[in-house]
């Protein structure tokens, strides 16, 4: 327990040193916002054990527009004078620019919402002691933490829309490269690399869908749901909520400050995000494997070994693939923290901010690194070509041709398989073996049947919507083009 003490006093004491403009400390000697009530002072443990200041300093930014909202709406509601709430907001205004400036480090108090508070009151008096006013901590945290989650989902989304455009522009560029398409890692039908990679730009596409959805439940304001009852003072809070960007209220003031779904929500809809992210760098660290030689990573995203000269390792990927645990972590570890709460503000809510923002620093730094680590690697085409060679991937080719003469297709699937067994005892590829051999398995078939095995017309043949020729794989992109440039609007 003091060894967990110690660290987190020593952690934020990296944000030393704090001040206000003054120069004056803001420490625990300026005293407990809540203290009314108590003899004596926090035990020092305590201090150190429940300060959220060393990780929700984050949140300066939507706390600072909060207050201000909530100041306004005061003063219009005639609960203060415009005079204090002016003062309040320009206060505020002149926190946030010094905490953004690096002027003042928030430290020495228990959240950051007290810490500004504390502050302000420090730097405009009397009229800082009305802020709190209709308002407590349980409606306040709510407020900020979903004003900061609408901003990173914006950012998220912004991240994933300039992913996706890398992938297609890698389509685009490659838009003729014939490659395996696997089933069970083993070679099965040969596709188009700009097919393969249209599959990750759909499941973006569904990651941005969630997300936005994720955004409309979360742009519901909790301020002016008070501790948890409502307040006294006629307020208003839809003006608070339109200030500050929210689509609606919360209707149930004991939900408003309980509800952490959001948090939630976003963070399953990340799992997704890094699932998909995850299974491409898979790929990736495959594909860059001698056995498959598909592609070559950039020197400037992979990186070499300490004991072995010749090693080119594709660190990026792998780390971007490691990193998926971490906000499956939060995931499963924030449902955890709300599984048992009682409505309705508990303080075990307090750990939910360490989650959300480690999972949504890891979504943004992977898609960051990801991207141009794909945006800069080398398509080895003619590896992908030879690949789809070898391992009989033409033979539903030779069914399909089979069954279109008019031999049912379960019958000319062992007709095949019974080809495909030949060739292998040979050593030949079905396009080797004379039309005398493979008659001998169907007269059915006849000299035609080498264009139908060619792995290009296999792929050309392929022309079922949003299968892999080429004319839907146009399709896909110019579907891909559009919803990127509707984004854009
Ligand atoms: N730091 C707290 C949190 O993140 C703020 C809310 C505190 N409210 C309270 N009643 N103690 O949850």
């Amino acid at each position: 327990m003091m060894e967990t003490g110690k660290t987190r006093a020593a952690a934020q004491g990296d944000r030393e040193p704090v001040g206000s403009g003054s120069g004056t400390p803001v420490g625990e000697g300026a005293g407990k916002l809540w203290g009314g009530r108590f003899t004596k002072g926090t035990a020092p443990v305590v201090d150190a054990f429940h300060s959220s200041l060393g990780f929700d300093w984050r949140l300066y930014r939507e706390d600072v527009r909060a207050s201000q909202a909530h100041a306004r709406m005061l003063a219009q509601c005639g609960v203060i004078a415009h005079g204090e709430a002016e003062a309040i907001c320009a206060g505020l205004a002149g926190i946030a620019a010094d905490i953004e400036a690096g002027k003042v480090q928030p430290s020495g108090a228990e959240d950051i919402h007290t810490f500004v508070e504390r502050l302000l009151t420090e730097r405009i008096g009397d009229a800082a002691k009305k802020l709190h006013t209709a308002r407590s901590r349980n409606d306040q945290v709510a407020t900020d933490t979903r004003l900061w989650v609408m901003n990173a989902i914006d950012e998220l989304d912004r991240r994933l829309r300039s992913f996706q455009r890398t992938l297609v522009q890698l389509a685009e560029d490659h838009k003729d490269v014939v490659m395996p398409g696997y089933t069970h890692l083993q070679r099965a039908q040969p596709i188009l690399l700009a097919h393969h990679l249209l599959a990750y730009f759909e499941m973006f596409q569904r990651d941005r869908e969630r997300l936005a959805d994720c955004r409309k439940r979360t742009a519901v304001s909790p301020l002016g749901a008070g501790a948890l009852a409502g307040v006294t003072q006629p307020i208003d809070r839809w003006a608070t909520a339109r200030e500050l960007g929210f689509l609606d209220v919360a209707v149930n003031s004991i939900d408003a400050v309980s509800d952490r779904d959001f948090i939630i929500e976003l963070v399953a809809a990340l799992s997704l995000v890094m699932m998909h992210l995850s299974r491409l760098c898979e790929e990736v660290i495959l594909w860059c494997s001698a056995e498959f030689g598909f592609l070559e990573l950039d020197d400037a995203y992979s990186t070499g070994s300490s004991i072995m000269p010749q090693k080119k390792n594709p660190d990026i990927a792998e780390l971007a693939r490691g990193k998926t645990g971490r906000v499956y972590g939060h995931l499963m570890g924030l449902l955890t923290v709300m599984k048992g709460l009682p409505l309705a503000y508990n303080k075990d809510m307090q750990e939910d901010k360490e989650a959300l923002f480690d999972a949504v620093d890891t979504v943004l730094g992977c898609l960051e690194a990801v991207e141009p680590m794909l945006a800069t690697a080398g398509v080895r085409a003619d590896r992908m070509l030879a690949a789809t060679k070898d391992g009989y991937l033409n033979a539903t080719d030779l069914a399909d041709y089979l069954a279109k003469k008019g031999l049912p297709f379960r019958d000319a699937h062992a007709v095949v398989g019974q080809a495909v067994l030949h060739a292998i005892e040979n050593g030949k590829r079905l396009e080797e073996l004379p039309l005398e051999v493979l008659k001998g398995f169907s007269p059915l078939i006849e000299e035609d049947v080498y264009a139908a095995l060619d792995v290009r017309q296999c792929v050309a043949a392929r022309r079922s919507l949003g299968g892999t020729a080429l004319a839907e794989v146009e399709k896909g992109l110019a579907r891909a083009k559009s919803l990127l440039g509707a984004a854009e609007k």
